[in-house]
Formats: structure tokens, sequence, C-alpha cells
């Protein structure tokens, strides 16, 4: 293990306050996704998710059910942890904000941050959202009723929710003090924020001035004390933020921790929505700058999942009182898991909001998967056991060098995807996937195997040809594994090569001309059977 290299990702530990939505398996599917893809590659990964459980909403969440906040996150956690088990989430760590290690792991920043001289106690008089967790000055909120003729009533001018007037004794960090170091750190790492042009967002956002931030709280309980002022609890962002540092050591005892930490951190990447940026790309370096820690390479923001209304063409924010809320098992119900992930991460660009519909789904899933490339391992394992006698067919040596359609749409082609997997262009890397699978259901058109099976004197052309279309199909099975690992281990079991299932060098894998003739071949049942209309 130890001479791979470390490829650390996360998730953002999402708030126990509502069940887990499409939004937040999203995100999930998206870090498996690159987790999956990165083990294959021979990458030493840890894939962190969890749940972040403190803070005002979580409490009010647990009030309004009659419940303690920790009974409610008890009772809650499961339905996080069961749908990511559902979806094939392969997460190697599950983290949540009221575990021991996280407890210890605040109050040793706590300690940290007197240490730096980055906090000092003082009072908040200003704006809070509760539903949002975050803070507004009286500016902020002032510019926006304005902008929104709330007429006397002060509302979130980021979700428009009413806002609740806090004053109360709370300790501060010096944010302010971190604008210039900030903007150096950006120009010296200008794909920290990805994609690209959330880096500009970022940085005029910096520009215009930082305000010290108010990180604890004493006007509620529910929250990980500071270790030197029993009154206060720590404000939920400071807390969550600090759970990507925590789950690889940081702030635990012990020797193996310490190695853990020296190893893992600083993170590749953290993937999140792009409404929680600034928490990511501001504050959380600013935290880290103050400790004296390294700050991750990479902060992904994808962009917001809204549903196409067919009518206008439009996406539009999901939301219950609308009732065009979709929830995943809905989509499980009619996709399968497999046709759910693949959807999602074809359909939708990661960098942007994606419009989505039942109705693109029905057609992605029938298109790709169904007309495509279920198609094509039908038709191929058919061909295969039935002229070769339950077999792939054994071919000649030097086989892989003669050309054909199949080998120009194969070469280069792992170089193409996995540029694109590097920085998540996720549809981008699975067309060209496509482009191979496309291609050898033509060469079956055009090379008619069926013809060929007829005439003994063109034995040597057909195992070429079958042998081709295995190949082609063991290729993208490891290529679009990560995507879909169910159906595209079973494909390499149905080919007798479940042994390459696992292996750590996808470039070394995916080289054209290794398919082993004389293996057993199962037809088995379709992968993904037509979706028929309902109606
Ligand atoms: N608890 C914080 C994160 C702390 S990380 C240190 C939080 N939790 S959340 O549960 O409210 O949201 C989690 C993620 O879900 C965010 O990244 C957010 O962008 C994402 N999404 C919420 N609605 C979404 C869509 N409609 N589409 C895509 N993602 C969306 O914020």
């Amino acid at each position: 293990m130890a001479d791979k290299p470390s490829f650390y990702i996360t998730t953002p530990i999402y708030y126990v306050n509502a069940a887990p939505h499409l939004g937040t398996a999203y995100c999930t599917i998206m870090c498996d996704v690159q987790a999956r893809y990165r083990r294959a590659a021979g990458y030493d990964v840890k894939f962190l998710t969890g749940l972040d459980e403190h803070g005002q909403k979580v409490e009010e969440a647990a009030e309004a059910h009659g419940m303690t906040p920790q009974a409610w996150c008890d009772s809650l956690a499961p339905a996080f942890t069961d749908i990511w088990q559902t979806l094939e989430i392969s997460n190697d760590d599950f983290i949540r904000t009221t575990q021991e290690r996280q407890v210890r792991a605040v109050q040793y920043l706590w300690e940290r941050m007197k240490e730096s001289g980055y906090i000092y106690k003082g009072s908040y008089d200003g704006w809070y959202c509760v539903p949002e967790e975050t803070y507004f000055t009286e500016t902020q909120v002032a510019k926006s009723d304005e902008a929104n003729h709330t007429e006397g009533q002060h509302l979130c001018p980021d979700c428009g929710r009413p806002l609740q007037r806090v004053q109360e004794e709370s300790w501060f960090f010096k944010l302010s003090a971190f604008q210039d170091r900030l903007l150096k750190f950006y120009d010296e790492h200008p794909d920290f924020v990805m994609p690209g042009f959330r880096m500009n967002e970022v940085r005029s956002f910096v520009e215009g001035g930082l305000q010290d931030l108010s990180v604890s709280r004493t006007s509620f309980d529910w929250g990980i004390r500071l270790p030197f002022d029993n009154k206060h609890v720590t404000y939920v962002w400071f807390d969550a933020l600090l759970n990507y540092a925590t789950a690889v050591g940081y702030g635990q005892p012990g020797e193996e921790a310490a190695a853990d930490y020296a190893r893992r951190w600083p993170a590749q990447y953290h993937v999140v929505g792009k409404d929680i940026i600034r928490f990511h790309c501001v504050i959380w370096p600013a935290m880290l700058m103050a400790i004296g820690e390294p700050i991750p390479e990479h902060v992904f923001a994808h962009g917001f999942l809204m549903v196409r209304n067919e009518e206008t063409g439009q996406g539009e924010k999901m939301s219950k009182s609308r009732g065009n809320a979709i929830a995943p098992q809905d989509v499980i119900d009619m996709l399968g898991v497999e046709g759910y992930r693949y959807y999602f991460m074809r359909d939708v660009k990661p960098g942007e909001d994606g419009a989505i519909s039942f109705n693109r789904m029905d057609q992605v899933y029938n298109a790709d998967l169904a007309n495509s490339w279920g198609n094509l391992v039908s038709r191929a394992l058919n061909m295969s056991a039935k002229y070769f006698d339950g077999k792939t067919p054994v071919l000649p040596a030097g086989w892989a060098e003669r050309e054909s359609p199949l080998t120009e749409a194969a070469s280069g082609l792992y170089e193409r995807y996995a540029q694109h997997m590097d920085v998540f262009e996720y549809p981008e890397a699975i067309d060209e996937v496509m482009a191979l699978v496309g291609a050898a259901n033509h060469y079956i058109e055009d090379a008619k195997p069926w013809a060929l099976a007829k005439d003994s004197a063109q034995a040597d052309e057909l195992a070429f040809v079958i042998g081709g279309l295995l190949e082609a199909i063991r290729i993208s099975a490891h290529l679009l594994a990560p995507f879909t690992p169910e159906t595209c281990a079973e494909v390499l079991r149905r080919l007798s090569l479940e042994g390459e299932i696992g292996a750590d060098d996808l470039a070394a894998t995916c080289a054209w001309g290794q398919i082993p003739g004389g293996l057993s071949v199962t037809k088995g049942d379709a992968l993904f059977p037509r979706l028929q209309k309902k109606d």
C-alpha cells in the first residue's frame, strides 16, 4: 500500500434535519465514481462522507419531533447509510460530528486557535439564517431587503427564508486578517477552486473585504463546548469543516493517527455544491492558515439539480411546495441503481446546473444502456457462445496488431478517458467509451458474423471479429465500472474475467489485445432491460 500515492476525497457532511435527497445523492455518487476510478488507476484511496449533526437547525428539527438532538440524529443516520449502501457508495469511512473523535479534534482546534492569537471574545449583534446556518451583516440584509422589496420583513439574502436577530456573547475568528494571504494563495494555486469560473466568484468575494466571523454561540446548547469557555458551543460550520481533518487523524492521540494525518493530509478533493464554496474556499483555508496546517489541493464545486419543466424546457428549483421534488427511491424504482448512477453522471455536467426529467432518464437509459451497451454485450456473448462452443475464440498470435474499426476506436481511448475523469468531466469520459461501444455495434452490422459462420473457409475471420468484439467489451466494462460497478463486474464474470476486477493499473488493463481464448462464456439475462412506457 505504502508505495501507492494517496488520494483523499470527501463529500460535504450532510445535515440530519431531513432525509437524503437527490442533490446529496448526486454529490455522493460523483465522489464515488472518482474514488472507484482512482482505485482502479492505482491510488490508495480514502473516500469520506458523513453527517453534520450539530447546530440550531438540527436542534430545532429534533424539538419539532419531540426528540433529544442525539436521539434524532441516531434515528436519521441509518436513512443515509442505507441509501448509500443501496446506491453502491464505496466510502471508506463515515464520520458523524457527534463522534468522540470529532469532539476531540474540535477542542484541539480551539486550543491551537487560542495559541495562534486569531480568536478573541466579543459580542455578536446581527442576523442569522437557521436553515443556512449562516450569519449576515446589517448591510447585506438591508441591500437584499431593498432589492427584493421585503417591506419590513428581513429575509435571508441567500435562501429567502426569515432571519433571526442574534445578540450574544461570542468568540470571533479574525477572518479579516487573511484577505491578502488568501488572494496570494489563489494566485499561486489557480486550480484550487474548480471549475475555473468559480474561482473568480471566490476571488471577488475576498477582494470585497472580509469580516471577522462569530464562531461560538451561547443562546443554544447543541454543539461542541469550548475547552476554555464552557458557556460557549462551537458554531456549526467551524465544527463541520474540521471533519475532513478529523477523519485522517487530526487532534487524535497516538502514532497511528499522526502517521495517517501525515500521509493523507492535505486532501486532494473536497467536492461540494456551489452554495457552500465560500465556507470551503475562504473560511476553511483561513482556518488552516491560522493553525499552520496545509490547505487541500482542490475544491470542486458542482451545480444544482433542477427539474426540467417539459412545457418551457427550463430548469426549475426542486421543492416540496412546487410539487416537483423527486426522491431517490422514485429514480431507483424506474432505472434501477445502476441506471440511476449512469443517468446523473451522463446527463449532468458536473460544474453546471442540470435540468433533469423523467423523460430524459427514459431516453438516456434506453439509448445508451439498453440499446447500445446492453445490446452489444448480449449479441457478442451470444455469438461467441454459439459459434465457439460456449467459449471465447482462440486467436492466432499477432491478431491484436491487425487493424479494424475497433482498434481505431480503442486507440488512445484510455488517455482521453483519463484526461476527462481526472477533472470530473464525466459526460465526456462516458462519450469516449460509448464511441467504442457504438463502433462495435456498427462493426457487427458490417462484418456480419452470422454470414461468416456459414462458411468454414471464414473460420479465422469469424474468430477475429468475435474476439475483437469481446475485447472491446472487456475494455468498456473496465472503463464504465466507476459508473455502473455491478453490471460491469457481471459482464467480466460472464467472460470468466472476474480475476481482472480490482486490478490497479487501469491503463495496462485497458491496452488492446489481451482477451484470452478458450474462456467459458455465460449468456445471462439482459443487463439493462428496456424501459416500458407506463401509460
Ligand atoms: N452540512 C453542510 C455541509 C458541511 S460540509 C463541511 C450542508 N449540508 S446540506 O445537507 O444542506 O447540503 C449538502 C450538499 O447538498 C451541499 O453541497 C449542497 O450543494 C447539496 N445540494 C442541496 N440541494 C441540491 C440540489 N438540488 N442539487 C445538487 N446539490 C444540492 O450544507
